[in-house]
């Protein structure tokens, strides 16, 4: 990866051969790259104080080496159910494994990524951090769980971390080769100036409901212009947007606490009122634990602060409410600027990117699914999604910027076919693969899985895909439209009734891709997988389980799911 090669480019000339200076070990385990930031950001951090560093990501990282480690740290991610990104699965299964060698003396530290707003908020740093302390490790500093909004809290254990290992390090470094830490800490290249941190202000050009009148659902085609940036982006990205909170619902809620919305506070560095930091600045939708912990705090709420101890009870509360009816159910006396020191900073949301620069230039396409349900009498919306919908109107100025993530890639060689299953909003990397594969006229074959409710109103880009089929550009498509008929029928259903010709691309080297639900589609079609290389590779569950394995160490095998 160019990215990870420039950084350990760094290092000029005197690095240690293994064996001769003590080195730290970064593993890093990272779904859409927020781990390895991270990690890359220890690395700079270590070796600005002279430590030798070995950044290694957990996938290419032969477990027989901890044998040799003395010093190791770790920055790893968790998604789904308190999954491990795919990178650090086989190390987190080995770490537990009989096969997982005594680690006495050798000297670790964790940190984690994660969403608080998760039930298993941090999991696989919790694991990684247990297995290795289980295995006679000792930890140098006290685990981090970082939420969303993680920058100055990873600097922070960062410091400390380098603090920590430095002067074992050194001490068992002695005499050995020094390190000469280059100045600076250069950019990889390509990187946009515009960030998550300092997002472009980009023209929303297009909104667009691409699901029928008569659809159980709402999808939204957006299109967003980058003009004037130098944002750039492959087909498998994702791009952060920020929205703006409902201003009714902000003035419903300050007018319940008796709040002037015209009242100074400050956030950070910053002083604005009150109202538009609630509009502009912080969370109000998305709920999560330690939101009902600082409002209970803050307001004494007795109801509220027995939640704080009972992990089952909150996890239900926050589930049925977002942070408006948590705030609304309990009006209290409360302060501009508590009630502000209460709630996280806003979080762009994630979306997967579904245009191609190849084909679109200076736009970016998104394939944007309305979260609405019925709540407490009322309808509400995602904090986002009900933005681009229902708030935003076309012309108006969003806040974005872009994510890589190497880990949804096409095949290098044009020539490799491609089997892309994406239901529902799952469809949005495919249709950027599409276009991708169409402007570069790529060779390979591709076949594309497509579901959704009901063909008349839920076949989004049905124009387009048909158009691909008639260019031969898709060799292959098959539908589920779960609700045009009595038996409910889904992508793994059309995957299993079309096992032998799956297998059969998978033995030339398709590689296969999952976008979409993961709580029940990715592990659903994951199975339909093992099945399908059980019942057409002759092969046994765990021959079955090692094949995919092989595919995923190989690239072939990657999930973009949420
Ligand atoms: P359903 O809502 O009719 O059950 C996109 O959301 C499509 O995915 C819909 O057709 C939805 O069907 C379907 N879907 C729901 N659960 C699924 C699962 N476990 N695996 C695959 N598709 C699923």
């Amino acid at each position: 990866n160019a990215n990870t090669a420039a950084l350990s480019g760094q290092v000029a000339g005197a690095a240690p051969q293994a064996g001769e200076a003590a080195a730290l070990t970064i593993l890093y385990g990272s779904q859409t790259g927020n781990a390895k930031g991270v990690a890359n950001q220890l690395k700079a951090a270590a070796e600005a104080k002279g430590l030798a560093v070995k950044l290694v990501n957990m996938a290419d990282y032969k477990p027989a080496q901890l044998k040799k480690e003395k010093f190791i740290a770790v920055a790893v991610s968790t998604y789904g159910e308190g999954e491990p990104p795919e990178d650090a699965e086989n190390l987190h299964a080995f770490l537990a494994s009989k096969k997982a060698p005594k680690l006495d003396g050798v000297k670790v530290a964790v940190i984690g990524l994660g969403d608080s707003s998760y039930e298993f908020f941090c999991q696989t740093a919790i694991d990684f951090e247990e297995r290795f302390k289980a295995l006679g490790a000792e930890t140098v500093v006290a685990r981090a769980d970082l939420d969303v909004d993680y920058e100055d809290q990873a600097t922070a254990w960062i410091g400390g971390a380098v603090d920590a290992f430095e002067p074992e390090l050194k001490a068992q470094s002695q005499g050995s080769a020094q390190v000469i830490p280059m100045a600076g800490f250069g950019a990889a290249p390509a990187q946009s100036q515009y960030t998550k941190q300092n997002p472009f202000a980009a023209e929303l050009s297009v909104v667009q409901k691409i699901t029928g009148r008569d659809s159980t659902k709402d999808v939204r085609h957006i299109e967003i212009s980058l003009e004037g940036s130098d944002i750039t982006y492959l087909p498998g990205d994702s791009l952060g947007v920020y929205f703006l909170n409902d201003e009714a619902l902000v003035d419903e809620t300050l007018a319940l606490l008796n709040i002037d919305g015209a009242t100074e506070i400050t956030l950070g560095e910053e002083t604005l009122s009150i109202r538009t930091a609630l509009i502009e600045k912080l969370e109000l939708t998305q709920s999560y634990p330690g939101f009902v912990e600082k409002y209970a705090q803050a307001t004494n709420n007795a109801e509220l602060l027995k939640l704080v101890e009972d992990k089952a009870a909150m996890r239900e509360y926050i589930e049925a409410r977002q942070i408006f009816d948590i705030i609304k159910q309990n009006p209290s006396d409360i302060s501009a600027q508590d009630l502000a020191n209460s709630l996280r900073k806003l979080q762009a949301r994630l979306y997967s990117i579904a245009s191609s620069q190849a084909e679109v230039e200076e736009e970016v396409h998104l394939t944007v699914g309305l979260v609405e349900f019925d709540a407490f009498g009322e309808k509400h919306f995602g904090g986002c999604s009900g933005y681009l919908a229902h708030r935003a109107e076309e012309g108006v100025q969003v806040k974005v910027f872009s994510e890589h993530n190497d880990n949804f890639r096409l095949p290098s060689d044009d020539n490799t076919p491609v089997i892309m299953v994406g239901p529902g909003t799952g469809i949005a990397p495919f249709r950027a693969f599409l276009q991708e594969r169409d402007a570069r006229e790529a060779e390979g074959e591709n076949w594309l899985f497509f579901g959704n409710p009901h063909f008349t109103q839920d076949f989004l880009y049905q124009v387009e895909i048909q158009g691909y089929v008639k260019s031969g550009l898709l060799n292959k498509v098959d539908l589920a439209f779960s609700r045009d008929q009595a038996e409910k029928v889904y992508v793994q259903d059309r995957l299993r009734e079309k096992g032998e010709e799956v297998f059969a691309w998978l033995e030339k080297g398709a590689h296969f891709y999952i976008c979409g639900d993961a709580n029940r589609m990715a592990k659903d079609v994951h199975q339909a997988l093992i099945d399908i290389i059980k019942a057409h590779g002759g092969k046994d569950d765990e021959q079955a389980e090692s094949y995919l394995k092989e595919l995923r160490s190989n690239n072939r095998y990657q999930k973009d799911v949420y």
